[in-house]
């Protein structure tokens, strides 16, 4: 698909309640988002960080597996942009006892929440909600599915770093194969015109992933040296349910990005993870924290991705 220009950008409308994955979303959509949180980051530099756009809107923050990054983020956003905030994790809630998600979610709306944002081990959880409750419905990672606001920030510190999506080269590495990140970033990367490499052995990358517009390699050191941007993600042990390679040693052997193996890379080449890092594993622990890292730039740029994501659904929701 090709990128649209910044004239098209311009003239996009955001017309969408919920956020569930960036595959329906167009490139212009996308650039919106990017563009709407270009304004928020910059409210963030202001001595009052705070705007007045959700007051009186309620989210619930629902958040049936773990995480540290995403449900802070989207608590922060939702404070920033004062809107009244609850957060309800699976142990807390009813659904310990039974109670079925849609009669949580129908529960939640009955107390008025505006907006639903919902992480669940199931793939289509969110989209099952969005089909049954008027309540905005943001998707912050549904199994194995997708994670559009990690893809979003992700483009975004790219673009913020590099000036532009297009053209660049982007190797995703790891397992690909159970990534809802991989997925959401290869939908953002390649609208916005990207050429995207995925490496990992071959059986957590599928030559099937071909068919997103993507390349596949299983071999990392002939990848790095055109990289312009390397994003590493751990092994889902959480989703996996075989052994797909022989041991971490073997895993690190070929597909860890190592101090040596790092010096194959561009002096200007990004080095990316969404967290949470298994330092050692899937990336040195020196180099996630070294001077080609953009990692914690990631996590910052997540608060204005997602305050843009939060206002502009919020905005059509009833
Ligand atoms: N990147 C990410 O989704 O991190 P958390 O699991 O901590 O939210």
């Amino acid at each position: 698909m090709q990128p649209l220009s910044a004239e098209q950008t311009m003239t996009t409308r955001w017309n969408r309640k919920d956020l569930l994955g960036l595959r329906e979303l167009s490139a212009g959509e996308i650039n919106l988002v990017l563009e709407t949180a270009d304004a928020f980051k910059q409210v963030g530099t202001r001595e009052i960080k705070k705007v007045p756009a959700l007051r009186g809107k309620t989210l619930v923050n629902f958040f049936v597996e773990p995480s540290t990054r995403t449900r802070t983020s989207f608590e922060l956003a939702a404070l920033r942009l004062s809107a009244d905030i609850i957060n309800i994790s699976a142990e807390a809630s009813s659904l310990t006892k039974g109670e079925t998600l849609k009669d949580t979610a129908r529960n939640l709306e009955a107390l008025h929440a505006d907006i639903l944002v919902i992480r669940h081990s199931s793939a289509g959880a969110p989209q099952f909600l969005a089909e049954r409750v008027s309540s905005s419905v943001i998707n912050a990672g549904d199994g194995a599915h997708e994670h559009p606001t990690q893809g979003l920030l992700d483009v975004y510190t790219i673009r913020e770093r590099r000036g532009r999506i297009e053209g660049l080269n982007v190797a995703i590495v790891g397992d690909i194969l159970f990534s809802r990140v991989a997925r959401s970033n290869i939908f953002a990367l390649t609208k916005l015109g990207a050429r995207v490499t995925l490496v990992g052995p071959s059986t957590l990358v599928p030559r099937e992933f071909e068919k997103f517009g993507v390349t596949v390699s299983h071999d990392l050191e002939s990848v790095l040296p055109q990289a312009d941007v390397v994003n590493l993600l751990r092994i889902q042990h959480e989703r996996q349910r075989n052994e797909y390679f022989p041991g971490l040693g073997e895993y690190i052997r070929l597909f860890g990005l190592t101090r040596e193996r790092a010096k194959l890379l561009k002096p200007d080449c990004l080095i990316m993870h969404p967290g949470p890092i298994n330092r050692g594993v899937e990336i040195d622990s020196e180099l996630a924290d070294g001077a080609q890292s953009v990692i914690l730039d990631q996590v910052t740029n997540g608060l204005a991705v997602r305050m843009a994501v939060l206002y502009l659904c919020g905005g059509i929701a009833a």
